[in-house]
């Protein structure tokens, strides 16, 4: 059998950890079945690394900057999260160009994907920071087990045993396919960086021309700020949906928020199996390197 459901609820497919309301049946079905078609584009990140942020920014990208759209339409039906119940159902019945989101590594997504055009935009981030904010948000979600202590978390982080699995398999499968044409590669640095350039990048991608004052809207839609005093449904929804005022997509929105984190030790911890784990990229590909 390719899946396990522990004692305790945790839902294990193929050796990764996912959240106990996902259905390994579906799972399975898109790796096997699921057809990605050539004008697809997908959002590719693990967990924690600025997946709604970048999908506020496609959508106001296609919208040339019209925020009517997320204002009104959660991002989960603007994007579906292709492995869970409900963006999978959307995406079986829907025609046309199609946008989806995804944390699956590479090895359990769809088979058809890679003889297909489709088009990933792959984003990325220190993984000291993912790690922090998957810390703070999977603690507050009751659908992934999360330990209270950031020691323990830290530990689970490291070993893979956390939700998606191990982010240095997720970084190793997916750069595999950096050479590729229909591949973005993005990180979240680059991204609060050099905001504008970096949003002109994924709009030559997707091969969408927008005036000066329509990435003015874009940036101005989705800005930490807005996102976060605006509510948008994705946000509301969840924590509705949890009923956890805590949870939310908007926590701080900054990079290097680890140093406020860690210890002395679990930085050198970090960044032994962090060199022991990364030897051989260029660390040029890195921007927190
Ligand atoms: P922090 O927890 O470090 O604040 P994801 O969408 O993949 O779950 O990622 C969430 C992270 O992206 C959170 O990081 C969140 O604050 C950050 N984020 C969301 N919207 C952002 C924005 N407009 N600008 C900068 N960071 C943003």
């Amino acid at each position: 059998t390719d899946f396990i459901i522990m004692a305790d609820g945790e839902m294990w497919f193929e050796g990764i950890l996912f959240p106990n309301v996902f259905k390994p049946e579906i799972l399975r079905d898109i790796g096997d079945n699921f057809v990605v078609k050539n004008d697809d584009t997908i959002i590719v990140t693990y967990p924690k690394s600025g997946t709604n942020w970048l999908i506020e920014i496609v959508s106001l990208i296609y919208s040339k900057g019209d925020p009517q759209q997320i204002q009104t339409e959660p991002a989960w039906e603007r994007s579906p999260w292709i492995e869970s119940n409900i963006g999978y159902e959307i995406l079986l019945n829907q025609c046309g160009p199609r946008n989806y989101t995804t944390h699956l590594p590479i090895q359990l997504f769809p088979k058809t994907f890679f003889s297909s055009k489709a088009k990933v935009i792959y984003l990325i981030r220190n993984p000291r920071d993912v790690l922090v904010s998957g810390y703070f948000f999977f603690k507050e979600l009751s659908i992934v087990k999360t330990p209270d202590k950031l020691q323990e978390y830290f530990e689970l982080f490291l070993k893979g045993s956390v939700a998606y699995g191990s982010w240095f398999e997720h970084i190793r499968g997916w750069l595999s396919m950096r050479e590729k044409k229909d591949f973005l590669l993005l990180s979240y640095e680059e991204l609060k960086e050099n905001t504008r350039s970096t949003v002109e990048k994924i709009c030559e991608f997707l091969e969408k021309k927008l005036k000066p004052e329509e990435i003015d809207l874009v940036l101005k839609y989705s800005s930490f700020k807005y996102m976060k005093e605006n509510q948008l449904s994705s946000n509301k929804q969840m924590i509705d949906h949890f009923k956890n005022k805590n949870l939310t997509f908007t926590r701080k929105g900054v990079t290097g928020d680890w140093k406020n984190h860690f210890t002395v030790a679990q930085a050198e911890v970090f960044d032994k199996i962090y060199r022991e784990r990364m030897a051989g990229y260029p660390p040029k590909l890195f921007p927190w390197e």
